[in-house]
């Protein structure tokens, strides 16, 4: 655990970025779908699933999903997927409430005109690694999830955390995950979906692309789960470890194995102009880029809200759940030897009057009850993101050249 937490490192590599609110594209309820590594089935864990509407159980192939309907993402030309592990609240009897989340995406890449190639078709990557359990400092690959505890009180101090934080969080945890940056140039998939890229010389969020084997700039993409961990701080003396109440989808109470997946689904040349061009605003605010027709910045989903219909739906994965879908209660993460017996016996889903009303509210609560810009019409996410991002800056005194993704 670290607490001197902005002390980014400069990158000379990285300046420009945009950073993008995503919405859920199964309104909020995740679902144990992963067309990488569990294609045509049911995966071992539920998923919050964003991006574009034609994400399936088999891995759609970019044309598909470039022929989506809709996305989730604000960039009409962007119906890639992304998809990370959502967060749970145990209670002691062994019940489950899933927590509210709202996802930022960042795409971040150097600002050289040319020098970032977009990624090729039906390419897909994935970051993370569900079955770990330990952590390994040395590992870039471990080193690319972290977690904020984030507090914005005055006098309050947002930590990073390379585990679920063991604290309260006045405004919620913020899961982070950064995906590799450096392709091969050859392959657009590998058998353990990570080989053919690799993470840049510095690490998740800094260098270059000096690897040989790797030598091919791709744009490095950050997600960030606002989770609305702080709705559930009453109860924690009602939960099954009350020092830290959560646990991943698939059953990992310290956060090890949070990871994420990509799906190429962007228009390529799009992507290409962005790249090179996209570098108008030092927070990452697309909207000029937008405004200059490098891509469609459509933040208010003008032609409608975009939603899929659940691909499982016999399966509860929302509000107070008996079980988390797919995972063995026996095998739940850790270290830890705590009775999880009664679990299994729970009848499924039945909703409760006893869980607050919030618990199950997927849209991100904003954790800064001052806002100036309260009565825009934006998305809330983006929001207090960009809120979140200029206070650093201005503390910091830092100009582009910070590198968010390794906040
Ligand atoms: C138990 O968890 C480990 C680590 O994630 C996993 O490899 C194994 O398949 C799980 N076993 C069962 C029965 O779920
Ligand atoms: C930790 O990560 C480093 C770098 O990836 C690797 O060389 C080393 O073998 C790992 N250690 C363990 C115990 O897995
Ligand atoms: C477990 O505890 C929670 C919180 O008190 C309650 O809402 C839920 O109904 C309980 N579940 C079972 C199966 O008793
Ligand atoms: C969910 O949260 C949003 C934003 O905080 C709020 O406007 C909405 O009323 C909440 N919905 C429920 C069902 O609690």
């Amino acid at each position: 655990m670290k607490s001197a937490l902005f002390l980014a490192a400069l990158s000379a590599s990285v300046n420009a970025y945009w950073l993008m609110a995503v919405d859920d594209l199964f309104d909020g309820v995740p679902q144990r779908v992963d067309p990488l590594v569990y294609p045509g089935q049911r995966a071992g864990h539920v998923h919050k699933i964003l991006g574009g509407k034609n994400f399936d159980f088999e891995v759609p192939t970019s044309d598909v999903l470039r022929q989506s309907e809709c996305t989730t993402t604000p960039i009409a030309e962007d119906h890639s997927n992304y998809w990370v592990p959502s967060l749970y609240f145990q209670w002691a009897n062994g019940s489950y409430s899933s927590v509210g989340g709202g996802a930022v995406i960042y795409y971040l890449f150097p600002d050289t005109a040319g020098s970032t190639t977009p990624f090729p078709d039906d390419f897909r990557m994935l970051s993370g690694d569900p079955s770990l359990r330990s952590f390994n400092e040395s590992s870039f690959a471990q080193q690319a999830v972290t977690y904020l505890c984030l507090n914005w009180d005055a006098g309050g101090e947002t930590t990073r955390h390379n585990e679920i934080p063991v604290k309260d969080c006045p405004a919620g945890i913020r899961s982070q995950i950064n995906f590799p940056s450096c392709w091969d140039g050859k392959n657009t998939d590998s058998a353990d979906h990570k080989s053919h890229v690799a993470f840049r010389s510095g690490g998740p969020d800094s260098g270059d692309c000096t690897d040989p084997n790797f030598p091919v700039s791709i744009p490095r993409i950050f997600i960030e789960i606002y989770w609305s961990a702080q709705d559930f701080t009453t109860f924690k003396s009602q939960a099954k470890n009350p020092s830290q109440p959560f646990v991943l989808s698939n059953g990992d109470e310290l956060g090890y194995s949070y990871h994420g997946d990509f799906l190429n689904g962007w228009e390529t040349a799009t992507l290409q102009k962005a790249v090179d061009q996209c570098n108008c605003n030092m927070y990452g605010d697309p909207t000029c880029c937008g405004d200059a027709g490098v891509f469609t910045y459509d933040p208010d989903h003008k032609n409608g809200k975009c939603t899929k219909d659940l691909l499982i739906t016999d399966e509860p994965s929302t509000g107070l759940i008996a079980a988390l879908p797919g995972v063995d209660a026996s095998n739940l993460s850790t270290s830890a030897s705590e009775d999880a017996s009664s679990s299994t016996s729970a009848s499924a889903a039945a909703a409760s009057s006893a869980a607050p009303s919030s618990l199950n509210n997927a849209s991100a609560s904003s954790g800064d009850s001052g806002s100036r810009e309260a009565s825009s019409s934006r998305c809330s996410t983006i929001k207090r993101e960009e809120r979140d991002v200029k206070r650093h800056a201005r503390t910091h005194h830092r100009r582009r050249d910070f590198t968010f993704g390794s906040l």
